[in-house]
This record gives structure tokens, C-alpha cells and sequence, in this order.
């Protein structure tokens, strides 16, 4: 839905209630939170019923103070609203994510030799292929649901060639992973989104046991056979790290490619730009993934009083980081709501900062470079042909359903001799 159509955010902030997924179908988010960011940077977001207070933080140079502290900012309570104010996550001390200290550090390190960009360097060619090859049969059938056709089935198979999963299984998890992290409207339900999540585990559980007995070069059996000081991983560690792989590979680069499409349609000078040669692939891929910041917002709990501008934190207390407001702080980024592709420089927080920073950044901005490229050399417009749909969701943004049409380029000279 064009920004213009939506509702402008209330003259008091308190009413807006952000736990809410509707609030962020209904309301501006320029509005939204050009309002936080310079009436209420710091805000107490009310309790409400029984849902809890939390902080509402919207200025980057806060966020990424926030991100950076994590002796006075904890994750082992939960890092989303869903779980912060529920009072904690089950998979504290044994996933990455929700892991502070010399637990984390080992198994973050363990996890990086599977991601860093040089261990990857063979998956890179293969992204770009499948890329291609997906975009090319809408290109040739010249409509499609870019979310169902296209983007659904890129980053699951990439995470599932890492992990080895059975190619027919893979589109049941995609299935899980929307279910978990967001709906498809408001109408599924939370326990759904339990479900869902237990679905994964226990997958990834007896995946976890079959590689236990017949273990292959996958991330999954190097994960299952890694030892620290001498002692092995947890079962519960391996399948919670695998559940999380899954999760944080699939979803948000999926909403990123697809709102990266969104954006180039919608900008046509940008999209000229690109095409022309005149922005590199990698600063539009910056862009868009700025733009698009999938993950709005994560959290963390306070151990200690802090200090924060005008307020004070205090102990105890559940702040929330909203990444879908630093990536747009006027004082970091020129003219933020303009779609810029020669963007420069663009420090933008989609994949977090400090010592939980995304481990699969290398690979998310791989899967959206992919695309860009994919699309610039092969496709001469995009034409968004109705709405796309959006996720029903106060933490992911993003979309489960887009029409569009796509014209082949021409390919060369050859072309013209045919015509
Ligand atoms: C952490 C976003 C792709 C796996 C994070 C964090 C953010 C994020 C913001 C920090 C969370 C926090 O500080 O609490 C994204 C976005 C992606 C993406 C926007 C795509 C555009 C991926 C991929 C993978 C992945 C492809 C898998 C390979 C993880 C893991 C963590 C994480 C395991 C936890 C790291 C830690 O706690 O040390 N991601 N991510 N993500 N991400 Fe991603």
C-alpha cells in the first residue's frame, strides 16, 4: 500500500500500541517514527492489560549503544517483543541469539567457520545461478507471485544445501518459518506459530540424530561431531543453532528480495541508475537492504541502571531497538527516505551491531547482490501488477504475496538481426 494511504501516527505516542502487528498495516512509518525519533527517542511504551512497559528506542546512535553493551544489555531474556515480555526464551544459554558470555563466544566462533565469506566462496556462484534460473521462468511466462515463484525458493535451498535437507522438505519450512516469525494475516493464531516451532525442532531433531549415525561435510554434521574443550555440543544446542539457522536464513532475506523488487519498481530513476551502469550492484544491494530493514526491531533486557539521553533505564527493564527507525535517523543517513542506490556511505543496522551481529550477513547480502544482479542484466521493467500483501507482524516487515510482470532484455545483437 502506498505510504500516503496510511494513517498518520496519534498526537499522543502513548496510544499507539507497537506490540500490535495491525499498528504497523495502519500507520505511516515515516510518520511513526519521525515522531519517536524527535519527540520521545527514549520512550516507556505503557503497559497494557497484561502485556507489560518496555522501552521504545528509536535513534541509531542509541541502538547501536544499546547493541554494543551486552555486560548491561542481556539477550539471555529474550531479543523480540514476543519473547522479552513474556519474561524469557526457553532456548537461553544454548541458541546463539538468545546466549550472552564465554557460551556464546565459543559457539559463535565454532558457527563462523561455516560462514565466513571465504568458506562460502563456492555457495556464492551457486545463488547466483538458481537466482537467475528462477527469474528467467517468470521472465519467460512474464507474470507471476514473485514471493511464491521466485523468492520462496531461493534462500531455503541455499540453507539447505549447507545443512543437507531433503530437497521435498524444504517447503514445509518455509511454510514454518513465516508461521513462526509472522502470519500470513491476523487471523492465525499464536498457538499456530507455537506449533510451527516445535515443527522445526523436532525436524531438525531427528535430522540431527540420522547425521549422529551417518554424518556427511553438511553444517549440521559439523555441528553435531565439534567439540569445546573436548566436550561436545549439547543436542539441545545443535538443534536449537540449526532451528535458528534456518529461521534467521530463510525469513528476512526473503522479505528483503522482495521489497528490494518492490523499491526498483516503485523508482524508476533508481532502476534507470542500476540498469545504466552508473551505482555498483553492491551499493544497491546496501540499499536495499536499508530500505527493506526486514528485522524492525530486536531487544534486549537491562542488568543495571543505564542512563540513556533524558531517561533512565533501569534494572529489570525490557528495551526494544527499533532498526526500522535508526536505518532512517536523519542525522545519520542524508535525505533517508529517498531510495538512494548510490547510497554512500550507508552503516545501516539491518543485520544488528556488536557481538550478536548477524552471523549470516555475508550470506544475506549474497542473496540480495544475486537478485540485483539477476534482475538488472536480465529483466528491461518491473511492473507491479496490484498490491502486494503484507505480513501480519510487530516484528517482521515484509510481504508473503506480489504480482508482477517482468519483460525480458534483449540480449544482444543478435536480437536485433532476428527482428
Ligand atoms: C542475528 C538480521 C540473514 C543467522 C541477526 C541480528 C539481526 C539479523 C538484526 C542481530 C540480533 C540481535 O542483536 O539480537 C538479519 C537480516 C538478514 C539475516 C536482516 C537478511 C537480510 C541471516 C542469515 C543467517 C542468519 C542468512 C544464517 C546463515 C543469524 C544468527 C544470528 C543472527 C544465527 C545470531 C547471532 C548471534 O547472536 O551471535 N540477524 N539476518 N541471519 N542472524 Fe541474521
Amino acid at each position: 500500500m502506498p505510504v500516503q494511504e496510511l494513517a498518520q501516527a496519534p498526537d499522543d505516542l502513548a496510544a499507539l500500541d507497537l506490540t500490535d502487528p495491525q499498528t504497523f498495516l495502519d500507520t505511516d512509518p515515516r510518520d511513526l517514527w519521525r515522531r519517536f525519533r524527535t519527540e520521545s527517542p527514549v520512550h516507556w511504551h505503557p503497559a497494557r492489560g497484561r502485556t507489560p512497559g518496555f522501552w521504545v528506542v528509536s535513534k541509531y546512535a542509541d541502538a547501536v549503544d544499546v547493541y554494543r553493551d551486552n555486560k548491561r544489555f542481556t539477550s539471555e531474556q529474550g531479543t523480540v517483543l514476543a519473547t522479552l515480555l513474556q519474561g524469557g526464551d526457553s532456548a537461553a544459554g544454548k541458541m546463539l541469539a538468545v546466549t550472552d558470555g564465554k557460551r556464546h563466544r565459543e559457539i559463535r566462533n565454532l558457527m563462523l567457520k561455516s560462514f565466513s565469506p571465504r568458506v562460502l566462496e563456492p555457495v556464492v556462484a551457486g545463488v547466483h545461478r538458481h537466482t537467475r534460473e528462477l527469474l528467467a521462468q517468470v521472465v519467460e511466462s512474464g507474470e507471476a507471485d514473485f514471493v511464491s515463484e521466485v523468492v520462496d525458493h531461493i534462500p531455503i535451498h541455499t540453507m539447505g544445501e549447507l545443512l543437507d535437507i531433503p530437497v521435498a522438505d524444504r517447503a514445509q519450512l518455509v511454510a514454518w518459518n513465516t508461521m513462526t516469525l509472522s502470519r500470513h494475516s491476523g487471523e492465525d493464531s499464536e498457538f499456530e506459530s507455537l506449533m510451527a516451532r516445535n515443527e522445526i525442532l523436532l525436524y531438525m531433531a531427528q535430522l540431527m540424530a540420522e547425521r549422529r549415525r551417518s554424518p556427511g561435510d553438511d553444517v549440521l554434521s559439523v555441528l553435531a561431531a565439534a567439540t569445546i574443550d573436548g566436550e561436545r555440543l549439547t543436542e539441545d544446542e545443535i538443534v536449537l543453532n540449526c532451528y535458528s539457522l534456518i529461521l534467521g536464513g530463510d525469513e528476512s532475506t526473503r522479505m528483503s528480495l522482495t521489497g528490494g523488487l518492490i523499491a526498483l519498481a516503485e523508482n524508476p530513476e533508481e532502476w534507470r541508475r542500476l540498469k545504466a551502469g552508473e551505482v555498483t550492484s553492491d551499493s544497491a544491494t546496501e540499499e536495499i537492504l536499508r530500505w527493506t530493514t526486514p528485522a524492525m526491531h530486536f531487544g534486549r533486557r537491562a542488568l543495571a541502571d543505564v542512563p540513556l539521553r533524558d531517561r533512565v533505564i533501569r534494572a529489570g527493564d525490557a528495551v526494544t531497538l527499533w532498526n526500522t527507525s535508526a536505518n532512517f535517523d536523519e542525522e545519520v543517513f542524508a535525505d533517508p527516505y529517498r531510495f538512494d542506490v548510490g547510497r554512500s556511505p550507508n552503516k545501516h543496522v539491518v543485520f544488528g551491531h556488536g557481538p550478536h551481529f548477524c552471523l549470516g550477513a555475508f550470506l544475506g547480502r549474497v542473496h540480495v547482490n544475486a537478485m540485483v544482479e539477476a534482475v538488472r542484466d536480465t529483466v528491461a521493467d518491473i511492473t507491479l501488477r496490484g498490491p502486494a500483501t503484507r505480513l501480519h507482524s510487530n516484528f517482521i516487515h515484509g510481504y508473503s504475496g506480489l504480482p508482477v510482470a517482468l519483460r525480458a532484455e534483449r540480449t544482444g545483437p543478435a536480437d536485433e538481426e532476428i527482428r
